[in-house]
């Protein structure tokens, strides 16, 4: 059990997320995708990847026999590389001042190394619990399934800045060789030996999991994400629905029809989604007529979510934004301040949305092709979590009318394609006025 500093706020103390296994088990995947999920949830997180320090003090790459048990320069670096990571780590956590990242209440931070044995594992334990004072949860991605390992080597490895300056197959022969020098010392994280550890151990990406004292409501919603995601390759697709009644009256909200152009959109959007054969697709989308609707044409199992409601704008519902700054000035102004977190009174914020979407995006990690029929300020909400955008660039996201967008898992990342149907449609999209930013400049000059 990790000690705690007397005094420190119990439910906020930062977390060390650290990653065990071997190379090609999904350990910088894991980590990065965990850190998206947690920064898109609200708690900042960073990920620091013992690799990097490795490239940034030895330059280019060396060769497998780098990270051979008997070189003894080579272990010595890759030591210091794994400390140095570990230093950066305690100073962001005890500096929270500077570091922007870990400024806004939860902070988490991801050691995306190896770790391969006990000793690291002690050490990393006696740094972050008895030193620091901080919760460390260990992740162990446990995998024997060589198909898994060729594909992960393939998508991965063969285009890691290590392997810059080489032939792919070359390159997948070095990192073979890479794997089995670190497997001559490998101790997996030991059930009775470190039974002293809260850790997770995925096996087999994700075929058993095994939870070992976590504690506390971070590790417990880590150790709940990392169960629901998959790495069965699929695609998601987003649309808003289409034009609706209001959309052409610039009107917010409300519960409308389809314009006649709407209508047009669904079906080219039920041809579209027939022309691509998307093997077991499943349609999803909002309670209001407008999606459900869009979505009338599609062969292919439909479910509603009451979560993918469009942002309830409260007192501004079935206003236009000209009306919404004449009628409540200060709230139109008051909004363009902070977009993410303000509240239409009686109403809802980009906050409050992102919060009952929550369930939408873990169901989506649990599913395979997905086509999600919703609304401007819910898609941007989803495509932040995809994309990894940050909640001051997600109320502002491109979301527009009659274009889906396709997500592909890909790597570490997402691929995004777009694709607009060409049915004409009125465009909903506000930017941030740039007119704060204006009288900021006008107030510069007068003052110098
Ligand atoms: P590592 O950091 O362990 O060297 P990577 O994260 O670079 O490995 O490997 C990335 C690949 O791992 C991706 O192609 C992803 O599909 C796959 N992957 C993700 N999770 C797991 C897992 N639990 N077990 C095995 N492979 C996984
Ligand atoms: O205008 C269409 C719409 O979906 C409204 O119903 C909703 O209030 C708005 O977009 C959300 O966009 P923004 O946050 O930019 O006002
Ligand atoms: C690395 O150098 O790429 C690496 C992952 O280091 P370590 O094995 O020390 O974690």
């Amino acid at each position: 059990m990790c000690s705690t500093e007397v005094g420190m706020d119990y439910v906020n103390i930062p977390h060390v997320v650290a990653m065990v296994g071997l190379p090609a088990r999904g350990k910088t995947y894991i980590a990065m995708k965990l850190a998206r999920y947690l920064n898109w949830v609200g708690l900042p997180t960073k990920v620091f990847n013992v690799g990097d320090y490795r490239r940034q003090a030895v330059g280019s790459y060396q060769g497998h026999d780098f990270f051979h048990p008997r070189n003894r320069d080579g272990t010595n670096i890759r030591n210091k590389c794994a400390l140095d990571a570990l230093q950066a780590i305690t100073f962001c956590l005890i500096s929270q001042d500077v570091c922007e990242f870990l400024q806004s209440g939860g902070m988490v931070a991801v050691y995306d190394a190896t770790n391969t044995n006990e000793e690291r594992r002690q050490l990393i334990h006696h740094v972050i619990c008895q030193s620091m004072g901080y919760k460390l949860f260990f992740i162990e991605s446990i995998c024997n399934d060589p198909k898994i390992i060729e594909t992960n080597i393939m998508e991965c490895k063969v285009t890691n800045p290590d392997y810059t300056n080489m032939e792919k197959e070359d390159a997948v022969k070095d990192f073979l060789k890479r794997i089995e020098h670190y497997r001559s010392l490998y101790e997996p994280l030991d059930e009775e030996k470190e039974n002293q550890y809260s850790f997770m151990k995925i096996f087999d990406a994700g075929r058993r999991v095994v939870v070992h004292k976590q504690e506390g409501h971070i590790e417990s919603r880590i150790a709940y994400y990392l169960m629901n995601i998959h790495i069965t390759p699929r695609s998601i697709y987003l649309t808003r629905h289409g034009e609706s009644v209001y959309n052409q009256l610039g009107r917010i909200g409300g519960d409308t029809d389809l314009s006649h152009r709407g209508r047009q959109y669904s079906n080219a959007l039920a041809k579209f989604i027939s022309d691509q054969s998307i093997p077991n697709l499943r349609v999803w989308t909002s309670c209001m007529k407008r999606t459900i609707q869009t979505a009338s044409g599609i062969s292919a199992p439909q479910e509603r979510w009451k979560a993918l409601n469009e942002i309830d704008a409260g007192i501004c519902e079935g206003l236009t934004y000209e009306e919404i700054q004449e009628q409540y000035p200060d709230e139109f102004a008051a909004r363009d301040q902070k977009k993410y977190s303000y509240r239409y009174p009686r109403g809802e914020s980009y906050e409050d949305v992102l919060v009952r979407l929550e369930s939408v995006i873990m169901e989506l990690e649990r599913q395979e092709n997905v086509l999600v029929v919703g609304h401007q300020a819910v898609l941007r909400c989803v495509l932040a979590y995809f994309l990894d955008k940050s909640a001051v660039e997600l109320p502002y996201l491109k979301v527009p009318l009659h274009t889906i967008i396709k997500l592909t898992p890909q790597a570490y990342g997402c691929k995004v394609e777009f694709f607009k149907i060409p049915i004409d449609c009125v465009d909903t999209h506000r930017s941030k006025p740039v007119v704060s930013i204006n009288l900021h400049f006008s107030l510069l000059e007068a003052t110098l």
